[in-house]
């Protein structure tokens, strides 16, 4: 089969599109013909190798364990393995390549790949496969984040800063399926879309910082990260919770070594001591179950990601290319 194959950590002229054998299912796992798979700031950590700590936490230490990147995807079921119950030859799926939250080559960009069924779910109809192909990362973040750590509650006032990237943009829809009021923050010109969907008001981080707007949220969920905990604090309700994604705006936050890991357990440290911040919780939500989340709110139209750009595969490099450049509005995804 055709795949995209990284043999070294570098930058978007290292992928090559190469013959790669067809994987085999494992016993949990199924083979998916794939028709569509997305880029996220996560593909371009692995392929760069940034920031290092990544290379110990599993992605190989001097090259690429998975030597084809990728971890989402939206296809045809090819073949179960034999203890897989849920899925059969033919039906269309959406899922994550990848076993819990890793920074690793996960597959996805070849014409097949194999995900363990628990990462699986099938494509809701109204979805196109370019549509589904963006949802399983991001929706799984965007839950993690929103529900579970961030307690999402039917009527809370939510903020979501960076509404309109990969992850905020399904937060929103998420937030608003739950009947809460939401403002979306983000750069005026990305903003238009999710107006239309119903967020109560948008702010242009651009011109006006949030932080600063006077009104008080329930839960502010933060993408970039770009305030201190004392700013924040100006906009959060007594008993609001702040969560953070974290974004290196593709190596611009230059936190090269470690990443946003350190800024992460110092407010996991502090969790102890303020009730703004989400107590720590290492237990993952059942991954089934959040699959089954996603799958059901597009199947109630409520949760569609927003396409930029479809690029063919072998455009993987103009494709991580425009991804970083950080001007794509909306999702950037590839098909074989
Ligand atoms: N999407 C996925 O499937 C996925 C998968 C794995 C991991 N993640 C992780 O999740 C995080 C978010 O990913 P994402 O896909 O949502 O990123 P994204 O699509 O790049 O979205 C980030 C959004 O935040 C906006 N933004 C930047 N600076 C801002 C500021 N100061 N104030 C308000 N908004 C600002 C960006 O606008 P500008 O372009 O104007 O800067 C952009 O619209 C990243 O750390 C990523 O590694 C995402």
């Amino acid at each position: 089969m055709l795949a995209v194959v990284q043999s070294r950590y570098g930058s978007a002229a290292d992928l090559e599109v190469a013959e790669r054998p067809r994987p085999v299912p494992a016993a949990d796992e199924v083979l998916v013909k794939v028709a569509a798979a997305s880029l996220h700031p996560d593909v371009w950590h692995v392929v760069t190798g940034l920031p290092w700590v990544l290379r110990l936490m599993g992605a190989g230490l001097r090259r690429p364990r998975n030597p084809v990147p990728g971890t989402d995807l939206a296809g045809i079921v090819e073949a179960v393995g034999s203890r897989v119950t849920r899925f059969k030859p033919g039906d269309p799926v959406l899922g994550e390549t990848i076993r819990g939250m890793q920074w690793v080559n996960g597959g996805a960009f070849a014409e097949w790949a194999c995900v363990p069924e628990s990462g699986l779910a099938l494509k809701p109809p109204g979805l196109t496969m370019i549509e589904a192909a963006c949802l399983p990362t991001a929706g799984l973040i965007a839950s993690l984040n929103l529900r579970h750590m961030g307690r999402l509650k039917p009527g809370s006032r939510v903020l979501v800063n960076g509404a309109a990237g990969g992850v905020g943009s399904l937060a929103v829809q998420m937030a608003l399926a739950e009947g809460c009021s939401v403002v979306a923050v983000d750069a005026a010109d990305r903003l238009e879309w999710l107006r239309d969907l119903g967020v109560q008001r948008t702010i242009d981080y651009r011109a006006q910082d949030f932080t600063r707007c006077g009104e008080s949220f329930d839960l502010v969920l933060d993408v970039p990260g770009n305030h201190a905990r004392r700013e924040v604090k100006r906009v959060l309700a007594p008993r609001g919770i702040w969560v953070i994604v974290g974004h290196d705006h593709f190596g611009r936050g230059m936190h090269k070594v470690l990443g946003v890991l350190p800024r992460m357990f110092g407010l996991m440290a502090l969790a102890v001591l303020d009730h703004n911040l989400p107590r720590p919780d290492f237990k993952m939500p059942d991954k089934v179950a959040e699959m089954e989340y996603l799958r059901g709110l597009a199947e109630a139209g409520r949760l569609r990601p927003h396409v930029d750009r479809v690029f063919p595969l072998a455009e993987v490099r103009q494709a991580l290319s425009y991804l970083q450049t950080g001007t794509a509005n909306g999702r950037v995804v590839l098909t074989p």
